[in-house]
């Protein structure tokens, strides 16, 4: 066992003594929750539970590649809502973007799709959006990119957006992941680097889509693993080094920051 016991005050000793200077995060929606963008799971306000109006095959429809070729109206329909722009970073972001400052972040692997890990700070180098981003676009026959401002105001106008190429005129879709659809390399490259890990942190995450979910598992047996997240998700809890924070991440973010003493710091950063 690496820590005296499995709490928050143990581990924030570890990362303050020891010290962990490669620490990875692994997140999820959860962490996006407290910025007003809904998570995918969460039974009555995740997203999957609200989308009868839809009328989709099942939920997860909406982000399935094969769906979106014969029907894409309903991810646009989405997208408008969820596009990023409106939204601000929440203070586990900004932790990340904290522990980057510091010179602590190994890589954060993110699934959000909500770019907040960047507009928190967290540099880019140090980010794996490993189910991309909506930061590009491009045409799913030809791969030719679309123009950012095009694709904003048709998002706005609800139009689904076409290849501009007339002779192609395929569909344009943000550069996300969707079911069916290969990770990107980013993904592939940096998955070396839990295992290099000295402190893993998973939040706000279900751990249910792999090879996500897969991630936690690389870490070292002896390095410590902390979740911050509402429920026990995954295996994690199953090694002698698991902590548990069950709870909103924000909450046990500002704990961890506490028995840190980064509080101040923490803040200011958050506060911009
Ligand atoms: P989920 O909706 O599956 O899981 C979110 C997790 O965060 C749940 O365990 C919640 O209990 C927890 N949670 C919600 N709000 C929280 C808060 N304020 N504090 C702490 N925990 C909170 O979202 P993901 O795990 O991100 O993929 O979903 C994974 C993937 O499934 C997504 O990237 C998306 C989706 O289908 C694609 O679309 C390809």
């Amino acid at each position: 066992q690496t820590l005296g016991d499995r709490s928050l005050e143990s581990l924030a000793h570890y990362i303050k003594d020891a010290p962990a200077w490669r620490i990875v995060v692994m997140c999820g929606a959860g962490i996006s929750t407290a910025a007003g963008i809904p998570d995918f799971r969460s039974p009555g306000t995740g997203l999957y539970d609200n989308l009868a109006r839809l009328n989709l095959p099942y939920a997860e429809a909406v982000f399935d590649i094969e769906y979106f070729r014969k029907h894409p109206e309903p991810f646009y329909y989405l997208a408008k809502e969820l596009y990023p722009g409106k939204f601000h970073p929440t203070i586990s972001h900004a932790f990340i973007a904290l522990l980057a400052k510091k010179g602590r972040l190994l890589m954060n692997f993110t699934q959000n799709i909500d770019c907040l890990e960047r507009r928190a700070g967290v540099p880019a180098d140090k980010i794996v959006e490993a189910h991309g981003s909506f930061a590009t676009q491009r045409c799913i026959e030809c791969r030719t990119p679309f123009p950012d401002d095009d694709m904003l105001d048709h998002v706005q106008r609800e139009v689904v957006p076409r290849c501009k190429d007339r002779s192609c005129g395929g569909l344009v879709k943000p550069d996300i992941v969707f079911f069916g659809e290969a990770l990107p390399s980013a993904f592939r490259d940096a998955s070396h680097l839990p295992a290099m890990a000295d402190l893993v942190i998973v939040m706000g995450t279900s751990l249910s889509v792999y090879p996500f979910a897969g991630l936690p598992e690389y870490a070292q047996p002896h390095v410590p693993r902390l979740l911050l997240n509402k429920e026990r998700v995954g295996r994690m809890g199953y090694r002698p080094d698991d902590v548990l924070e069950l709870g909103p991440c924000d909450a046990g973010i500002r704990r961890l920051a506490a028995l840190l003493g980064w509080s101040e710091e923490l803040e200011a950063l958050w506060r911009g």
